[in-house]
């Protein structure tokens, strides 16, 4: 099986080489074979961690609170994609992937978007950090103008979201995906609204886990450093995009942006609450985990 997959790979790669060298229109065709291939060469080591996480659900906050955890927490990285690489981050500009995640040492914390059934399942372990999804869209929100130059109103946003036309599709199947499978792999669910209300005892329940060995003065530092403010104070290096906004002169500290929970009260109409809440409902003991 694993020879097939192996050449299968090797297949998909050669075909690869030779679109990239041909047109531009290829690009979005060959993004999606650099993914099978990916997903096909990736053996999952046993130590890794996977973040997994619908955008915008407090996705950086888990890479820093299990680097802070996973290794001594220096802070000479440039940016946190250096010490936990994005699964599926592929760079446009040189039409590959950005991490060679063989490189990197173990335990690997690699951060994902993608849905359950494109991730590749191992013995490895699975953080899925799941956040109020009326907070995630307005987080969203934020994040599409600040980043990707988005024009529109909140309410034609919100419309784009609920219809599941944003990247990464529909939050509602994220979450319910990734929660009915929870009994398949070693998947540890935690919420952005416990991170933020009682954050020693989620690195706690993370501790137990992943099984890390914390001395208590350690432990006081990674609460420390995984606070709001200390990210704010080095955003620069949470920020995924902090080179491009440079040359393209974006407005800069807008990614780690408010860091409350409830900031959706401020935004969604009365109707788009009630519309939210009955498709919540369609989705039943699936969502049980969004806190409310
Ligand atoms: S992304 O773009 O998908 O990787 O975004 P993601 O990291 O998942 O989520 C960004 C939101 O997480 C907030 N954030 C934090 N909240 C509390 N404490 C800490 N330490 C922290 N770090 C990041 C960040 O502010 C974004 O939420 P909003 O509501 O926009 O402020």
């Amino acid at each position: 099986m694993r020879l097939l997959t192996k050449n299968l790979a090797l297949l998909l790669k050669i075909l690869n080489k030779v679109l990239k060298k041909s047109i531009k229109l290829a690009t979005s065709v060959s993004r999606k074979i650099d993914f099978w291939v990916r997903y096909l060469e990736f053996i999952p080591r046993p130590d890794d961690i996977f973040i997994v996480t619908y955008s915008r659900s407090g996705t950086t906050w888990m890479q820093m609170i299990l680097y802070q955890l996973a290794t001594d927490g220096k802070m000479d990285f440039e940016h946190i994609s250096q010490v936990s690489p994005w699964f599926e981050e592929w760079s446009p500009l040189r039409l590959d992937f950005v991490s060679d995640l063989e490189s990197f040492k173990s335990p690997r914390l690699i951060k994902t978007h993608l849905p359950y059934q494109r991730l590749p399942k191992g013995k490895c372990k699975y953080i899925y950090v799941v956040r109020n999804g009326k907070d995630v869209v307005v987080s969203y929100y934020h994040f599409y103008q600040s980043h990707l130059n988005y024009k529109g109103t909140f309410a034609e946003f919100y419309q784009l979201f609920m219809e599941g036309k944003v990247l990464y599709g529909s939050w509602f199947n994220h979450v319910a995906n990734w929660w009915s499978h929870r009994d398949k792999h070693q998947i540890l669910f935690l919420s952005y609204e416990d991170l933020k209300e009682d954050l020693k005892s989620e690195l706690e329940k993370l501790i137990n886990f992943c099984g890390f060995q914390i001395t208590p003065e350690r432990f006081s530092e990674v609460m420390d450093r995984c606070s709001f403010e200390f990210m704010k104070q080095h955003e620069t290096k949470f920020d995924f995009a902090t080179q491009i906004l440079v040359e393209r002169g974006i407005n800069k500290n807008s990614f780690i942006r408010k860091g409350k929970s409830g900031n959706w009260h401020e935004y969604l109409s009365e109707t788009q609450q009630q519309e939210f809440s009955e498709k919540m409902s369609k989705y039943q003991d699936k969502l049980k985990i969004v806190k409310q």
